[in-house]
């Protein structure tokens, strides 16, 4: 067999090992992380003692799914990245949760869950905002497991000791009150909060979920953040559909922004945030009752006016609900307080908006458009994530980008948004005339 057969037919083996991953264990190594995966079965092969790359390859990809190859997999295919307070906007949600859950008086325990927990430090951070923003809350009223793929990881949580780069998001008053020096920069998490996590090993790939032997039934809050951004479309989507159907009614799903997709979320209503996204698992959207969006930032100087595009205006590709009641034109009483002089009523106004009709493509165009004319960039920066949320080939949603990266001084990433404006502008000469123009000022 010559060289030129023989990369042929390693390469053939990696495809096979790669499916059968993606098919086991959910994670999918295409495109740019082919690299990645060819690295890491490199790292599998000396350490299990096969002879090389292929060798390794045909081991995964043939035989038994058995728990070595699935160790195998968990130990050398995840990505360990994470840190206490992370995307904090999600720690809220479960504080109001609890609030809720106490006012209604109910009995048994508010249960939570981090599926793909890794080392330990989303579970944690979850119970330290509870303990500290919801005191009135025993602990015993607050249930949190907490799973992952990768039993070394999980170790690591159970013994619940950090080195500071864990730390790089956390309050120093919250590092004080819950973790104890142990030796040079590394900390140990207090006991009580330890004892109220329960680690397990659990394949969000696999079928053992919803299950009263897994502990995942009548959720009120699942955390899936940064887990399903590697996972294969199709184990994506079940994933998704075994969560909501562990979640009560009215429960929460929590991803980060970027793994937000109408398609995989169809049975949710989407509340969007600047770090993350929270899915509410209900048919009735009641944004009465939604937790407070988080506060614009003030005094942020304003970009450049955005021009007035009409953008392209794609059918909505979620469906809208029928059931959803007719709302009062808000969009337009915001313009009018504003006009009026009455900003914070007028951004409140927005708000409501655009949570009484998330899925509505026109109305977060609006929103997002008057949100970045008025100077308000967080809001806007929402606004633009819905946008693309509802339509990731919007033209329009693209340039806004673009125009909020630019003003916080991101221009490399301006530039390639500009870049892909114009590609996606099509017959829209008019935003693609304001994108070509911004891109001559920034180049
Ligand atoms: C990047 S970390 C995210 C940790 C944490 N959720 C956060 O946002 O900080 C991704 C985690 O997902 C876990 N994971 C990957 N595939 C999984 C699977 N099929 N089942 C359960 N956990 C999985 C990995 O082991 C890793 O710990």
């Amino acid at each position: 067999m010559n060289g030129i057969e023989q990369a042929r037919l390693a390469d053939a083996a990696l495809d096979l090992a790669a499916q059968r991953v993606e098919a086991e264990t959910g994670l999918r190594f295409a495109g740019a992380r082919r690299r990645q995966f060819h690295a890491a079965l490199g790292r599998m092969a000396s350490a299990l003692g096969h002879a090389h790359v292929p060798a390794c390859a045909a081991w995964l990809a043939d035989g038994p799914w058995d728990d070595a190859r699935g160790a195998a997999c968990a130990r050398f295919l995840t990505i360990g990245e994470t840190y206490f307070f992370r995307e904090p906007r999600a720690l809220d949600l479960v504080c109001e949760q609890a609030r809720a859950h106490l006012a209604r008086g109910e009995q048994r325990p508010l249960r939570i869950w981090s599926a793909g927990c890794c080392t330990g430090e989303e579970p944690y951070s979850i119970a330290i905002a509870l303990r500290r923003r919801v005191p009135q809350m025993a602990p015993a009223m607050a249930s949190i497991l907490a799973t992952d793929l990768n039993e070394a990881f999980l170790d690591f949580a159970r013994a619940g000791v950090y080195r500071r780069w864990s730390f790089r998001n956390t309050d120093p008053a919250d590092h004080a009150a819950w973790f104890r020096p142990v030796d040079e920069g590394r900390f140990e998490i207090d006991p009580a909060l330890r004892a109220q996590v329960r680690f397990d090993c659990l394949n969000l790939a696999g079928a053992s979920y919803p299950s009263a032997a897994s502990g995942t039934l009548a959720m009120d809050v699942i955390f899936c953040r940064n887990v399903l951004m590697y996972f294969g479309p199709q184990q994506a989507r079940d994933t998704v559909a075994r969560l909501r159907a562990c979640l009560v009614d009215g429960g929460w799903l929590v991803v980060n922004a970027s793994e937000a997709s109408p398609e995989l979320f169809a049975g949710f209503t989407p509340v969007f945030h600047a770090d993350a996204v929270f899915f509410r698992k209900d048919s009735q959207p009641q944004p009465a009752e939604l937790p407070p969006a988080e506060p614009s930032l003030p005094d942020l100087p304003q970009p450049a006016a955005a021009p007035r595009a009409r953008g392209r205006v794609a059918a909505a590709p979620a469906p809208r609900r029928a059931e959803t009641p007719p709302r009062p034109d808000l969009m337009a009483r915001a313009r009018e307080l504003m006009e009026q002089g009455s900003r914070d009523e007028a951004l409140q106004c927005l708000r409501r908006a655009v949570e009484a009709d998330p899925l509505s493509l026109p109305l977060q165009q609006s929103a997002a458009l008057f949100a970045l004319e008025h100077g308000e960039r967080a809001l806007a920066r929402e606004g633009v994530k819905r946008l693309l949320y509802l339509d990731p080939d919007s033209a329009l949603g693209h340039y806004l980008a673009a125009l909020i990266e630019d003003a916080e001084g991101r221009r490399a990433r301006a530039l390639r948004l500009l870049h892909d404006c114009r590609r996606l502008a099509g017959a829209d000469r008019d935003l693609d005339g304001a994108a070509a123009r911004w891109l001559e000022r920034l180049q």
